[in-house]
């Protein structure tokens, strides 16, 4: 439903209170305005800076214009007996910390059911007092569909040749979903201005770079493979069949998203970007510890912002990367239940999106995860990616080995215990000092040595828990390769 269907809908049941969420004032007024006129409602509209106007009243300046107590009584004489009034307070959040504000406010939605006369509050956040708590109702202003978003490229690119055809035309619609009416215009014009027409690329670029400057989201896009991952083939077969099912029509067998658990190192954050490309959807990562880290108040509507571009960007790859740590201080007496509101809201949004955007969770450390994180509904698979077996070590090393062009008749260190990112480092620093991969290694410190407990908790509780990353099945750390096993008793002996 859009907001003028759902505020139709509202101002026809007599709910006197509407509070819309929006950050383009401009676009929601026009909107109001667009369905007062059509239903023949009077409107009037409020902000400090221009006082009161009565849409339709050419002379505007109304006694009292500026004070929004004013502006509040204004309402009642605007009443018909058989008509509807609707005023707009624009910004009115920073008005509520008045007690007669507060006040002129409840007694007006109360008598406006009776008169028929509407207060709708138009505010980028959502703050009501508590008097107001059951008097307001609450509508979110998303953000533009993929027509409305056509409609403003049309408004901009006018001349023949400005605006691509066909399938180029739904890329440049993928590629503006997710901005706002305004970065949308902003980046349609640009890209008109830089390179004369408007294209799908530049579009992503400004996209990125918007994303970027919000602090809260980034976007990936890169040309890598499932083929520069070794190992994981249990993994990549389930993602890849579950994205690219041909059931896209069907929310209910829409793939919502699997968590990823291991030592760091082991390619978790790499699989999510390679992923995107595999499956062709941009990924967009949410920086949970930029969340955290702003001001204490906004978290939560912080949260719910990214939350709002993440589904209109669908469909996407929403990687939520290091998941423990933004929810480490879930329950801490310490944070005023801020991490646990933050927690509230992702998870709802996670059990409940109805976008086709697929969630990859990753964590090194489960046991800082609140233990409702895992439960099965909320992702398609919970997957345990262990150190790597002989035969995955053989295909990482195959992978650098060749991405460094190192000479290939030389012997392999001691890589027992090593993860993706030591291979990686081994194989990068031999190229780099130009010496020998068994020097190389001399520098290489395997997590599962530095941090060998935190490695073996979490495999234990992968067990039985976890679907393996490796082979199809649960995986089970008993079961493991043969090497897998013998590493354990080398380790066991001399870390204890
Ligand atoms: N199985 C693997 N195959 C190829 N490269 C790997 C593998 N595992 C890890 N790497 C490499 O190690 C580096 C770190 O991996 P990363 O994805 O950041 O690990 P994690 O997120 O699990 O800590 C990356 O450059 C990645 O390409
Ligand atoms: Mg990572």
């Amino acid at each position: 439903m859009t907001l003028i269907e759902r505020l139709s809908e509202l101002i026809r049941a007599c709910f006197s209170g509407l509070w819309i969420e929006s950050h383009e004032h401009q676009d929601a007024l026009g909107e109001i305005t667009m369905l007062c006129h059509s239903e023949g409602w009077r409107l009037a509209t409020w902000d400090i800076d221009r006082g009161l106007a009565i849409v339709g009243q050419t002379d505007t300046a109304q006694a009292g214009g500026q004070d929004p107590l004013a502006a509040i009584r204004s309402l009642e004489s605007m009443a018909t007996p058989d008509g509807t009034a609707v005023l707009v307070l624009q910004n009115f959040h920073r008005f509520l910390q008045s007690a007669e504000i507060v006040q002129a406010l409840v007694r007006q939605l109360t008598t406006g059911k009776q008169t028929r006369t509407f207060v709708i509050i138009l505010a980028p956040v959502v703050q009501i007092p508590i008097e107001l708590e059951k008097l307001f109702v609450v509508l979110e202003h998303e953000l533009p569909g993929r027509e409305q978003l056509a409609e403003i490229a049309r408004g901009i690119g006018t001349e023949e040749g400005d605006l691509p055809t066909g399938a180029d035309l739904q890329m440049l619609l993928d590629a503006a979903s997710g901005l706002t009416r305004h970065e949308a215009e902003a980046a349609f014009s640009l890209s008109l201005i830089r390179h004369e027409r408007i294209t799908p690329d530049a579009v992503w670029e400004l996209k990125c770079q918007t994303l970027k400057k919000s602090g809260l989201l980034s976007l990936h896009r890169g040309r890598e493979s499932f083929s520069s991952l070794g190992g994981m083939t249990a993994l990549k077969a389930f993602t890849k069949r579950a994205l690219l099912q041909p059931s896209r029509g069907n929310p209910l067998k829409r793939p919502r998203g699997v968590l990823l658990l291991s030592p760091p190192g082991c390619g978790k954050s790499q699989f999510c970007k390679t992923l995107g490309n595999e499956v062709g959807r941009p990924v967009l990562m949410l920086d949970v510890g930029q969340l955290m880290g702003s001001l204490v108040g906004q978290s939560e509507e912080r949260t719910r912002q990214a939350l709002r571009i993440i589904d209109a960007m669908a469909p996407c790859v929403a990687m939520i990367d290091e998941v423990e740590k933004a929810f480490a201080g879930v329950g801490n007496a310490n944070d005023s239940g801020v991490s646990a509101r933050m927690f509230g809201t992702f998870l709802s949004w996670l059990n409940d999106h109805e976008s086709d955007v697929f969630v990859v969770c990753t964590a090194n450390d489960v046991s800082k995860l609140p233990p409702e994180f895992g439960r099965a509904e909320r992702f398609d698979g919970i997957f345990f990616l262990d150190l790597p077996g002989a035969k995955e070590r053989e295909a990482i090393w195959n992978l650098y080995l060749d991405q460094f062009q190192i000479d290939r008749t030389q012997r392999l260190p001691d890589d027992a215990q090593w993860t993706g990112a030591e291979i990686r480092a081994c194989c990068r620093l031999s190229a780099l000092l130009d010496v020998p991969l068994q020097q190389a290694a001399q520098n290489v410190v395997p997590v599962a040595v530095t941090a060998a407990e935190t490695v073996e908790r979490l495999r234990t509780w992968a067990s039985g828990r976890c679907l393996s990353a490796d082979q199809p099945g649960i995986y089970s750390r008993d079961v493991q390769p043969a090497s897998g096993a013998r590493r354990r008793v080398n380790r066991d002996a001399s870390s204890n």
